[in-house]
């Protein structure tokens, strides 16, 4: 069977995998915080030299590998193949990220439905409102966790033409087409003046070398690095696809759609003055839930919009989450695609459920690891440890491990020779695993730079 994407679908596939809620709740708050465009530019130069550079590593090894994570780092292996193939198995990486984001995804059905008819008129209402949510009663978000699981699961297990990329090829161009709706809307306020100036101004007085950190851990997040993601899209990348442009393509894409997030969420931010320090639940659930109420009828139908484009980032996010583990089920260990969801299915949902129980007072205490509740300790464990080891494992596989020769075969006519060795000898030998190595010692705490 030849379950392969259309070019255009691979591109909105990873696309759609890297737009997420990363783009809505970290990049414009630290975009924000760091001077506005000079931030963006210390951003793009760092994905350009770190994030890109393993990005490419990633579709190299799914490209020349074929097949599921596990069996692609053993057939590229020249030796140790077993030990090597044990690398794919940071697939479960992504199904622990998805555990606690499909239960977001489910608060975000929660407001997506219920905005259009009820919106908190101020600060307090939002709070208790969110505080129902996930620490009352967790009924209700249990039930909007399982329809989003079910739908996600259902997608993944149509295959890569007819469910993934079918589902990206609507979902990414009218997430798309909301986005600049509510772009254009926002532009009739006051506040979007101000919100323009607070992310695109450029004022370098505001980096420092927690800028620079910053900058590469929110690169290295938003491209979905160091999961094996973009390693199994990769795996079904039709020939002839031009590697570098699908890249370029894919990296501005996110940058574009975290800037114009950032626009809407902060025009209303300053319009009614709320707080543009904020980051993560408190902006998005919080805030921006009041804010919209402010502006009666109207203000409905933009939250539902707002909350709608969100679901949409998410849920194409999710997805290429879960088909990792699912591709290796069918390839490596004779299952059906059926059978193969099932089985994650239930895997996710288990721990998903205990993110949300995690939460839930009356029994959050029996769901806490080191100290922490389970959903934040997926997330630290994640972010923090696994997707930088996986970057790592890349770079090193790549760089030093795997045959040069398939690899310049691979890339050399998308790059001519002389980028393939500043790519190759200088970005993807020394200076990526540099750059996470320090992101590592920094995140963990070990080292801190003023
Ligand atoms: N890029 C996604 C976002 O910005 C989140 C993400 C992180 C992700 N790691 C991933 C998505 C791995 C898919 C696979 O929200």
């Amino acid at each position: 069977m030849n379950d392969k994407f259309t070019r255009i679908g691979f591109i909105l596939a990873v696309a759609g995998s890297a737009v997420g809620l990363g783009n809505a709740w970290k990049f414009p708050t630290l975009v924000g915080q760091n001077g506005g465009s000079a931030f963006i530019l210390l951003y793009l130069l760092l994905t350009f030299l770190v994030s890109f550079v393993i990005f490419i590593g990633e579709i190299t090894i799914g490209r020349l590998g074929e097949s599921d994570p596990v069996d692609s780092y053993r057939r590229l292996a020249p030796s140790n193949k077993e030990l090597w193939s044990k690398a794919g198995f940071l697939m479960i990486t992504a199904l622990l990220i998805y555990s606690f984001y499909s239960v977001v995804m489910g608060w975000i059905l929660k407001y997506t439905a219920t905005s259009i008819f009820s919106l908190p008129q101020n600060l307090d209402d939002s709070g208790a409102m969110f505080n129902a949510l996930i620490s009352n009663s967790p009924l209700v978000a249990i039930i909007c966790f399982t329809i989003m699981s079910l739908v996600c699961f259902l997608i993944v297990s149509k295959g890569i033409k007819n469910g993934i990329e079918r589902l990206n090829i609507w979902m990414m161009p009218s997430l798309f087409i909301l986005l600049v709706l509510m772009v254009l809307y926002s532009a009739s306020f006051d506040g979007f003046a101000q919100s323009a100036k607070f992310l695109l101004l450029p004022d370098f007085s505001a980096l420092n070398s927690q800028s620079v950190l910053d900058a590469l851990g929110l690169a290295f997040f938003t491209l979905s690095l160091g999961v094996t993601t973009i390693l199994t899209y990769a795996a079904s990348l039709p020939d002839r696809t031009n590697i570098l442009t699908s890249s370029i393509n894919i990296v501005l894409i996110n940058v574009m759609i975290g800037v114009m997030m950032g626009l809407v969420v902060f025009t209303f931010i300053f319009e009614f003055n709320g707080d543009p320090a904020q980051s993560g639940p408190g902006l998005i659930f919080v805030s921006l839930a009041v804010l919209f109420s402010k502006l009666g009828f109207i203000g409905h139908i933009l939250a539902f919009a707002f909350f709608l484009t969100l679901l949409f980032a998410a849920i194409t996010s999710a997805i290429s989450m879960i088909e990792p583990a699912v591709y290796y089920l069918v390839k490596s260990r004779a299952f059906s695609r059926a059978k193969a969801c099932v089985a994650v299915f239930v895997f996710t949902y288990v721990l998903g459920i205990a993110c949300i129980l995690g939460y839930y007072g009356a029994t959050s205490e029996y769901f806490v690891i080191a100290g922490q509740p389970f959903f934040d300790a997926l997330d630290y464990l994640t972010s923090k440890i696994l997707m930088p080891l996986g970057g790592l494992i890349i770079v090193i596989f790549v760089g030093y491990v795997i045959k040069k020769d398939g690899v310049y075969a691979l890339l050399s006519p998308y790059m001519g020779d002389f980028g393939f060795k500043i790519w190759y000898f200088v970005l993807l030998r020394v200076v990526s695993p540099l750059a996470i190595f320090v992101i590592a010692l920094r995140e963990l705490g070990i080292v801190n730079f003023g």
